[in-house]
């Protein structure tokens, strides 16, 4: 792969916000304070969470650099960063969400195997490049197909860093075809984050952005894009990222008995407080966010101090100074919500929050309907825990 390589260890990793909460034992998996989500809409570049299966790749020449188009088309070709540049820009604003998100809450139910996430492990990006449609179109695969001649139903992408969940080889995953060659699925190869030049963190020179689908299959420093007859193989698709049900363990395990995972369900999250949090009783913010997958809006944020008998709707904005509503021309379709609800503290306080989504999908109840041994996908409702003591809230 000319002009980009993945080296085998972590000593030329980039420079990382201090504040990042760090979740591995390398260096490279880290969210940031919840507090900081809330504080604006699109999320910094470098509180974003940072999620990677192994040493970031080096690139060594920009101009060298490319991406090959390959397997079930009629003309396979590579593409410079250049031809990619040359294809119209669009700058689609999309909320990235890991799998993992919130799995340390899960992993309070029963153990479960993963990096230990709080809630963070989300961000809202607004991603500049070209659409995968376009760029398909270029070998000749027309928008809207959902089989080449040659028998491609999937769109692979390959990678250049070194997994061990793979044997260290790279990490790679697909989508289907008729999503890729979808102009309205907004499936981009993003070379900008926030209007500034992706950082190596999070892809860079390319990576793949899947706006509504789990974070796993937007692959960063992308090597090569095969059109395959079947859906990717690799252990990210066919075993990690996969939600099995509370009853399978490691010893019944069987993994081919899931499809992979791809949009992500209605979620939410309470930001501007902890959990356990000591609170002078009075007025208290409740801020947060909620998402959907699939392009799905979100209808409701509903908030409540008794155990869910009785609800309060928060209010819910995207861009500041406008009134936010579900699946409007106004809203962007791929973005997380922020939502707000000032309650009053009087004694010790349980508050939930609970989103529901525009296709009337509600988050669970409890994270023990959703547990498994992954600990992906803990949407249940978020609780936090407000303490009347001394506060400087
Ligand atoms: N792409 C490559 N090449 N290697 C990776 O480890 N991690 C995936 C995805 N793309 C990953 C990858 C996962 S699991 C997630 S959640 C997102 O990247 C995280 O993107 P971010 O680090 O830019 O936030």
């Amino acid at each position: 792969m000319p002009g980009i390589r993945g080296p085998a260890e972590y000593s030329q990793e980039p420079h990382r916000h201090p504040s990042l909460k760090v979740n591995a034992k390398e260096p490279f998996n880290a969210e940031p304070p919840r507090s900081a989500l809330v504080s604006s809409y699109v999320t910094p570049v470098d509180l974003f969470y940072k999620r990677n299966h192994g040493p970031i790749p080096i690139v060594d020449h920009l101009d060298s650099y490319s991406v090959t188009l390959t397997g079930l088309i009629q003309n396979p070709r590579k593409l410079f960063i250049k031809d990619i540049r040359s294809l119209p820009k669009y700058n689609v604003t999309a909320t990235l969400q890991c799998a993992g998100n919130r799995r340390t809450a899960m992993s309070k139910v029963r153990n479960v195997r993963g990096v230990g996430w709080d809630v963070s492990a989300i961000g809202n990006a607004v991603w500049g490049g070209a659409k995968l449609a376009d760029v398909l179109e270029l070998v000749g695969i027309a928008n809207l197909t959902g089989s080449t001649d040659l028998g491609g139903r999937h769109v692979e992408f390959v990678s250049v860093d070194r997994c061990k969940e793979e044997n260290g080889a790279p990490y790679k995953a697909s989508i289907p075809l008729s999503q890729a060659t979808n102009p309205e699925a907004d499936v981009l190869l993003a070379y900008e984050m926030n209007g500034e030049t992706l950082n190596r963190d999070h892809g860079f020179p390319l990576r793949v952005v899947v706006p509504g689908v789990i974070g796993a299959r937007s692959v960063k420093w992308l090597d090569s894009i095969n059109v395959i007859a079947e859906e990717c193989q690799g252990f990210f698709m066919q075993k990690d990222y996969n939600m099995f049900p509370p009853s399978v363990n490691w010893d019944n395990i069987d993994w081919s008995s899931r499809r992979p995972q791809m949009d992500f369900p209605v979620q939410s999250a309470i930001c501007s407080v902890e959990d356990v949090q000591m609170v002078k009783p009075g007025k208290v913010s409740i801020k947060g966010y909620a998402v959907s997958g699939g392009g799905r809006g979100i209808e409701r944020v509903d908030i409540s101090l008794d155990g869910g008998k009785n609800w309060v709707e928060a209010s819910r904005t995207q861009k500041p100074e406008m009134h936010y509503i579900s699946e409007h021309n106004s809203s962007d379709k791929w973005a997380w919500v922020l939502f707000e609800a000032t309650i009053d503290v009087s004694q010790t306080t349980e508050v939930i929050a609970k989103a529901v989504d525009s296709a009337a999908n509600v988050q669970p109840e409890n994270v023990e309907s959703v547990w498994n041994l992954r600990g992906v996908l803990n949407t249940s409702w978020h609780r936090v825990l407000l303490r009347l003591g001394h506060s400087n809230l």
